[in-house]
């Protein structure tokens, strides 16, 4: 949610011109009405994204990246929304009342100021004498001053030395307890975190949240102990160095997703900075958000072991639905990536990267675990498991390839293979229109693409929404309807429309993926009363078509007669509507 002005950004976003800004980042250049560009949201040499002067929005024609000059500036430096609004306002020289980020700030200011002091205690803890035996532990796994202060590496001491600093500072013992650093005992308080080395856990933000702490003196269990799920540390929202990544990852456009901290910590001290870790071997809804938000590739690289591999089956299925576009990396001789680069070294594992598998790859080795592929039902299962693998996969060629390398390794003809996923693909599409229904999946229907022009055209002025008012009402489509309510409701409020703003305001709706999509798709932009008309008209009939196919099977399983004439008639009068309507 944002908390700066509608009306204050529409002004930032009109004083500006989105071909300024964008060509302060890329090189564009002029053809007619366009400018064009190498699109930096994707791999590519040609330029396929458009920016348009008239309109102030640019549209890539290749991966499909739309907005306007705001979520431009958001997704190229990697920043959130109001982040890029203060900047773009910065730029011309105008003030933002109040940007999100500062918003938050004041919101856990006391708690933020807390965790750092926390933090500082925590690191002059390794300078004293018994810090020693900390440096050296940490010494011995190569883990060297530049890394501990990179990571800002700390040390817990025993004898609650924290609790007791922080009950002379008076800061409020409860405050201390929720946010995991004491317990609160009747005879006492007691810290969390004794005799560990601390570890510090940023927000996606970069402000300190909460620890991870390693025993070192000898082995616990937990090896890793962690701040508790605190209002401001939510683990299933963080990734592990993703603040300190950020620029790394821009600029090599690529990153490495690892399981523990360490592995994070190795690789990017060793230079390989677009790094970051999970902290275990599942993944969450917030998690893969804020990877789709770095809009890159991902190298997944988990651990050697089966838990590793099989976190790589069920995070590649979970990267595959969300289409995200990722490669995976299986390391082989040490147990994750940290060791794999003490052990070989940079070179190696970048060798490692170089060398990455699709997942359609990793599948057809991974399908092959405990089975004898040398006994029938096993090289059966092992086939459909394969094609089952393969069905949610976009690229075309690769499948092509996968059915002939089958095909020819395990000698099972080429033309079965093909039908056999042909199969498995029509069922999961049926399933996907039955289940989600999505506007945006049921690209195959004309009817959607209507409504979505429709709705594109609305977008653009208000001229487009009062037409959709009149002359349609709302869309059958529960999807398509709740769009247009969402653009007529903007109207309302602000008296008129142009897609620049409405991209602004979109950030803060929960459609905002299905409007990118409409803008995205919508490539005509002669846009015209009488096209609308027509647009509008199609769907009318076609709702009209629809309730006379209904009736007509009421009609069929109606026994009373008198009821049956009532629909006969209403069904005479649908038709003769249309035919008034026609001629109109
Ligand atoms: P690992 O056991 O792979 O940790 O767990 P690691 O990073 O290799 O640690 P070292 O090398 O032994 O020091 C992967 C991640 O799972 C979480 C941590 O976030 C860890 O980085 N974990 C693991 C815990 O939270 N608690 C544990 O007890 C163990
Ligand atoms: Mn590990």
């Amino acid at each position: 949610m944002t908390f700066i002005d509608q009306n204050e950004i529409n002004k930032i976003r009109s004083s500006v011109s989105i071909v300024d800004i964008i060509s302060s980042y890329i090189p564009l250049t002029q053809k007619g009405k366009n400018y064009f560009g190498v699109c930096p949201f994707h791999e590519d040499h040609a330029p396929s994204m458009s920016v348009s002067e008239e309109k102030q929005i640019y549209k890539c024609f290749s991966c499909g990246a739309a907005g306007n000059v705001f979520t431009f500036v958001e997704n190229y430096l990697n920043v959130s929304f109001s982040e890029a609004v203060s900047l773009i306002a910065d730029k011309v020289g105008l003030s933002v009342s109040i940007p999100t980020i500062k918003k938050k700030d004041i919101q856990y200011k006391e708690e933020y100021e807390l965790m750092n002091f926390v933090l500082k205690f925590y690191q002059n803890n390794l300078n004293t004498e018994i810090g020693k035996t900390a440096v050296s532990y940490l010494e011995k796994r190569g883990v060297l001053e530049e890394t501990i202060q990179d990571f800002s590496l700390g040390l817990a001491l025993d004898k609650n030395r924290l609790s007791r600093i922080l009950k002379e500072k008076e800061y409020s013992l409860k405050m201390l307890s929720d946010l995991g650093l004491i317990y609160e005992y009747e005879d006492g308080i007691y810290d969390v975190f004794q005799n560990r080395i601390m570890y510090p856990i940023h927000n996606l933000d970069g402000q300190v949240v909460g620890f991870t702490a390693r025993c070192y003196l000898k082995e616990e269990t937990p090896k890793y102990l962690n701040t508790k799920e605190t209002y401001i540390f939510k683990k299933g929202t963080i990734l592990f160095n993703y603040h300190r990544a950020r620029d790394a990852i821009r600029l090599s456009k690529e990153v490495i997703l690892v399981e523990g901290n360490m592995d994070a910590i190795r690789l990017y001290s060793v230079g390989i900075k677009n790094v970051i870790a999970l902290m275990g071997t599942s993944v969450t809804k917030e998690q893969i958000e804020a990877l789709k938000k770095l809009r890159c590739k991902i190298i997944l690289m988990l651990d050697n072991d089966n838990a590793g591999e099989n976190a790589t089956f069920s995070i590649g299925n979970r990267l595959e639905e969300e289409r995200i576009i990722f490669d995976i990396v299986r390391l082989s001789g040490e147990k994750d990536p940290d060791s794999y680069v003490v052990q070989n070294g940079k070179e190696a594992l970048l060798e490692n990267i170089k060398n990455a598998i699709s997942f359609v790859d990793f599948k057809l080795n991974y399908f092959k675990k405990n089975r004898n592929l040398n006994d029938a039902t096993d090289l059966a299962e092992y086939i459909k498991a394969v094609l089952n693998g393969l069905k949610n996969t976009d690229d075309a060629i690769l499948k092509e390839i996968t059915l002939q390398k089958i095909a020819k390794e395990y000698n099972i003809s080429y033309d079965v293979l093909k039908e056999q996923l042909g199969e498995k693909e029509k069922k999961i599409e049926n399933k996907v229109c039955l289940k989600t229904n999505t506007v945006l999946k049921d690209k195959e229907s004309g009817y959607d693409k209507v409504c979505m022009k429709i709705l594109f055209y609305m977008m653009n002025s208000k001229i487009f929404v009062k037409l959709y008012q009149t002359k349609l009402g709302l869309f059958p489509t529960k999807e398509h309807r709740a769009i247009a309510n969402e653009i007529v409701y903007y109207v309302e409020k602000n008296k008129t429309i142009n897609l620049a703003d409405f991209i602004s305001y979109a950030e803060n709706t929960k459609l905002k993926q299905e409007i990118m999509a409409i803008i995205s798709n919508e490539k005509d932009t002669n846009i015209t009363e009488e096209s609308m008309l027509e647009l509008l008209e199609i769907i009318r009939k076609k709702i009209k078509k629809e309730e006379i196919k209904k009736l007509k099977e009421d009609i069929k399983t109606e026994w009373d007669v008198n009821k049956k004439v009532a629909l006969l008639e209403k069904i005479a009068e649908l038709k003769k509507g249309s035919v008034e309507n026609e001629s109109y």
